[in-house]
């Protein structure tokens, strides 16, 4: 088994809410509420969960893009969570995020050339030349042409301009990039064509991704081992086929009950969760799916069950398992 690049441990970031004429703290929003997992170096792991379950926050987080309100997190054996300002800045060169909306996260002020080339000069590389050339480079690496340099993000597809993303995130060749719904944005044709540049990519210079999504079928594809959130917890972490083949939590199971099968002869009993996700901001007692789970039990009100191994590499938090 390859040895882990990150390991998170603990991790939760509340968020506060305030209110009232000075603006008070009156609650907090547990955006992220104790979460572990490690990450092997080499692999995909998918992180998948309904909106605002703290996907992007915990992809955040890890980065110290925010900072966490507990937890450790580990990176190539240093625990980035005690690292100053300069050191977190010299390690971010190693660990990457790519975002969901490629409108947003390009600069539409600034060239491919300037956008692809800002990292490079951040971490150190002054001559012009060099850079001219890295991102010329960097453009063909993801598929678009060393002319593209000069023109502006407008001038481009959805897909392309996730390519430039993608373009910059590899500038300085990081270990590890997190993926926050690289494709969510992009229409259906294009999402394969840049899930299949992913994969190559990550072969092709060695990457650890951790791949966020909302949509079971996209990390099924590109997944090693799949996480499975709720209302800021991991509830479920395993291999991806023993995630689609025998998923344990009631929640994952919810979850793939409205996954098609690629044999249409075989069907699943499709659950229905009933109500919506509670809000994190005051998320029920005890295993916080207890409001919407077919099967909860009386102990499940009462005590938060513990993300154990049930299995040889197969993570569960869910009192039926215990
Ligand atoms: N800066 C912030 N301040 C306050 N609350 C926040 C902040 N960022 C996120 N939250 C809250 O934290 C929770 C988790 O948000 P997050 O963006 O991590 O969810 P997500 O799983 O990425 O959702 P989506 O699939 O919609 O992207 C949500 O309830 C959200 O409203
Ligand atoms: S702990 Fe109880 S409520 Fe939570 S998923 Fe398991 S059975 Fe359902
Ligand atoms: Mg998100």
């Amino acid at each position: 088994m390859q040895k882990p690049i990150l390991e998170v441990n603990g991790l939760k970031k509340y968020f506060d809410i305030r209110g009232g004429p000075i603006g008070r703290k009156v609650g907090e929003v547990k955006a992220v509420d104790d979460v572990s997992f490690t990450v092997r170096e080499g692999e995909i792991l998918g992180i998948v969960g309904e909106s605002g379950c703290g996907k992007s926050t915990t992809g955040k987080a890890i980065l110290r893009l925010i900072e966490p309100t507990a937890g450790k997190v580990t990176f190539l054996d240093k625990d980035i969570t005690s690292l100053n300002n300069s050191e977190m800045r010299s390690l971010r060169k190693d660990m990457q995020i790519i975002f969901q909306d490629p409108y947003a996260s390009l600069n539409p002020r600034h060239t491919v050339e300037k956008i692809i080339g800002e990292p490079l000069l951040v971490h150190g590389m002054d001559s012009v030349k060099q850079r001219t050339e890295r991102v010329q480079e960097l453009l063909e690496v993801v598929g678009l042409s060393p002319y593209h340099a000069k023109r502006y993000p407008h001038q481009f597809s959805g897909g392309q301009r996730q390519r430039i993303g993608i373009a910059r995130a590899l500038a300085n060749n990081p270990k590890l990039v997190i993926c926050d719904e690289p494709v969510s944005a992009l229409d259906v044709s294009i999402q394969s064509q840049i899930l299949n540049l992913m994969e190559k990519l990550r072969d092709e210079f060695n990457l650890t991704y951790i791949f966020i999504a909302h949509d079971l079928s996209v990390v099924k594809h590109i997944s090693d081992r799949i996480g499975v959130m709720y209302l800021g917890r991991m509830v479920e972490l395993t291999d991806k086929n023993k995630l689609y083949d025998s998923p344990k939590h009631p929640y994952t199971q919810a979850l793939l009950s409205a996954v098609p099968l690629p044999d249409p002869d075989l069907k699943r009993d499709r659950v229905i969760l009933k109500g919506d996700v509670p809000s994190p901001a005051n998320p029920p007692s005890g295993c916080a799916f207890h409001t919407r789970c077919p099967l909860a039990m009386d102990i499940c009100k009462e005590v938060r069950p513990v993300f154990n191994p049930v299995e040889d590499n197969h993570f569960v938090a869910c009192h039926l398992y215990e």
